[in-house]
């Protein structure tokens, strides 16, 4: 029932029907213009994350931004046109970074569907087997990546995690391959 963002970041950040909340450090909202064209939905904070409240701040953030910048976006532009926005499936830290718990997806997914809902992005791009499962019922993201789906009435692009990426270089032609579906829907 949040009637804007700032009401559902309160909302999330009050929530404690989800006990990852009890080991993180922060409740990492979202980063980037709100305004923005292009919504990456990633997986959950990692350590550098956690300490500092903003999601994809670690290694694999830097390496989003680089592949984003590439196509001319960034989560520091003012311009909604060549802005993005960017959260995380669950808002909490997992222990030990593992993967977010099916029963944790369900509880929280009703948070990312307003914070899409509120956020209005004209694409999302949904990054690794995490954000797919909670967007798409679906996994198998070698499988999915570059292949347009809808979420909620919006064209959604599965594409592989940067963080995939920085520990398989090589996959780095597909994900090249899905900047460019991507710029060219935006372009349309
Ligand atoms: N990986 C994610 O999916 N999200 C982050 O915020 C950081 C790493």
């Amino acid at each position: 029932s949040a009637g804007d963002l700032a009401e559902l970041a309160a909302a999330l950040a009050g929530f404690d029907g989800c006990e990852l909340k009890l080991g993180a450090a922060s409740c990492d909202f979202a980063d980037g213009n709100p305004e923005a064209r292009v919504m990456i939905v990633g997986e959950g904070p990692g350590a550098e994350e956690d300490r500092q409240g903003l999601p994809f701040v670690g290694p694999a953030g830097q390496m989003l931004d680089r592949m984003f910048a590439a196509i001319g976006l960034s989560r520091s532009s003012p311009d909604p046109a060549s802005a993005l926005y960017i959260t995380n499936t669950v808002p909490w830290r997992p222990p030990g970074n593992r993967d977010p718990a099916p029963e944790e997806l369900a509880l929280l997914r009703p948070f990312l569907l307003r914070h899409i809902e509120l956020a209005q992005p004209q694409v999302l791009v949904l990054m690794g087997n995490v954000a797919c499962s909670a967007l798409l019922g679906q996994r198998g993201i070698l499988k999915l990546r570059g292949t347009w789906a809808e979420v909620q009435g919006i064209p959604a692009l599965p594409m592989l995690h940067p963080a995939y990426l920085l520990r398989t270089p090589a996959a780095k032609r597909e994900a090249w391959a899905d900047l460019l579906s991507l710029k060219a829907r935006l372009r349309g």
